[in-house]
């Protein structure tokens, strides 16, 4: 079985990525992982012309094909995103906007091959956790939209900064006994 984890962060070495670490460490003896983050990909944004509407196709060509055969190939996806002005980064937003060809809202749409297991996980510097509530809500959005099965989510709040993760770690691998 193969697992992609996605840094929905712009940062490759930061909190998110200390937290994709963990979990990979964690669950690479029993899935073939694969970590991505999505500033390793260079795509550009929506133009909300609706062509893939009738298409399913995008009339732009970039590295969002890459993303999407990542997404293919594995059973289960974990996205780790931290809160952006308590929201999921805009590069991450960028990319779930260019997944509009494989949107189920509309006819033609491109499809994921089914039974694909997703689990969100949100983190931030604040106490609260409804932005992580509204971050894991955002991504769930996603998932449902590609029949991607919402399995798993995790919210951790007061981490600013990688050095915050390790004291946090315990509770990332209860998580990770879940996936
Ligand atoms: C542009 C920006 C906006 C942020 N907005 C929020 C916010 O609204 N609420 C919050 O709790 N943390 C916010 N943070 C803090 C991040 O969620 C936190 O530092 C996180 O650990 C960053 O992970 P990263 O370094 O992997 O991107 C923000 C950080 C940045 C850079």
């Amino acid at each position: 079985m193969k697992a992609l984890l996605i840094n929905c962060s712009p940062v490759r070495t930061g909190a998110t990525a200390e937290i994709i670490s963990i979990i990979n460490e964690e669950i690479s003896g029993r899935y073939e992982t694969k970590c991505i983050c999505i500033d390793d990909y260079d795509f550009a944004y929506c133009k909300g012309c609706r062509s893939c509407h009738k298409t399913a196709n995008c009339v732009i060509e970039d590295d969002i094909r890459k993303i999407m055969d990542e997404f293919d190939e594995a059973d289960i996806i974990i996205s780790v995103s931290p809160s952006y002005w308590a929201d999921i980064p805009g590069q991450y937003k960028a990319f779930i906007d260019r997944c509009t060809p494989w949107c189920d809202t509309h006819e033609p749409h491109k499809s994921l091959k089914e039974g694909k297991k997703g689990y969100a996980v949100a983190l931030r510097t604040g106490p609260g956790m409804h932005e992580c509530e509204r971050i894991i809500q955002s991504i769930e959005h996603f998932y449902g939209h590609l029949h991607i099965e919402k399995t798993g989510r995790l919210g951790l709040t007061s981490i600013e900064y990688k050095e915050n993760v390790a004291p946090r770690k315990q509770e990332i691998i209860e998580f990770c006994r879940t996936i």
